[in-house]
């Protein structure tokens, strides 16, 4: 049986992961969060004191200890670090960072892929990252960039922080963010970027309904 694959890329805080989750939720597909694996594998350095400013080959050397798995449950994806549940402590703004810095190192990349691709092999799924379209699933059917304006991006980042009770401070979320940004879009491997065969979703101007609404007509078409 051949599945669905739908690829969707866009920097951070755009609304991937919560449009995503609820287009898969709708259309019975498995979302599948890709910057979760990323940021698991940040939260490994920083657990086992690795800088990943200066000292990347530390991380290397540890890649077969991080064993990331993700389950799901009917509250969602829920992913662990080397057995525990990490699905909010990925969150925080220390992994949030840490994760952009993991995501430039091309052996993280191929293990993370790895297992991103074996995912997508049996179920439809939607997938969300910075390289599905052009890199882990260039055959996917559906493939899309969602993009919102940073000011609008940093805003609900923090409205979404601030309503979880979780400390924050709006000017350093839009520093982290421009950070980000720059790094995912600069790095040698597989930046981010919109792909030639990709349809634009600008959601800066869209509620999260009408969002949800345009991602699952483009899925509807292939259908
Ligand atoms: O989508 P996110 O904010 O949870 O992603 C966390 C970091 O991981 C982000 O800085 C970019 C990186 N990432 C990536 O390089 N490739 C992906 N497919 C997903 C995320």
């Amino acid at each position: 049986m051949k599945y669905v694959s739908v690829a969707i890329d866009g920097p951070a805080g755009a609304g991937k992961s919560s449009v995503s989750k609820a287009a898969a939720k709708s259309l019975g597909f498995t979302y599948i969060d890709t910057g979760a694996m990323y940021r698991a594998a940040a939260l490994f350095a920083i657990e086992h004191g690795i800088d990943l400013k200066n000292n990347v080959q530390e991380l290397i050397s540890h890649l077969d200890d991080i064993k990331i798995v993700i389950k799901y449950t009917d509250e969602g994806q829920r992913i662990y670090l080397s057995g525990k549940d990490v699905s909010e402590r990925i969150r925080e703004e220390e992994v949030s960072v840490g994760a952009s810095d993991v995501a430039v190192i091309p052996q993280v990349r191929t293990k993370l892929v790895e297992l991103q691709r074996e995912m997508a092999k049996s179920a439809n799924v939607i997938m969300d990252g910075r390289d599905i379209c052009e890199y882990v699933l260039p055959d996917a059917q559906v493939k899309i960039f969602l993009t919102a304006s940073v000011d609008s991006r940093a805003r609900r980042r923090y409205d979404e922080l601030t309503a979880k009770g979780i400390e924050c401070d709006f000017e350093k979320i839009k520093a982290d963010m421009e950070y980000r940004d720059k790094n995912d879009s600069t790095r040698a491997v597989s930046p981010l970027k919109q792909a030639k065969d990709a349809t634009l979703v600008d959601t800066t101007d869209l509620t999260f309904e009408q969002a949800v609404e345009k991602v699952k007509e483009l899925i509807k078409n292939v259908l």
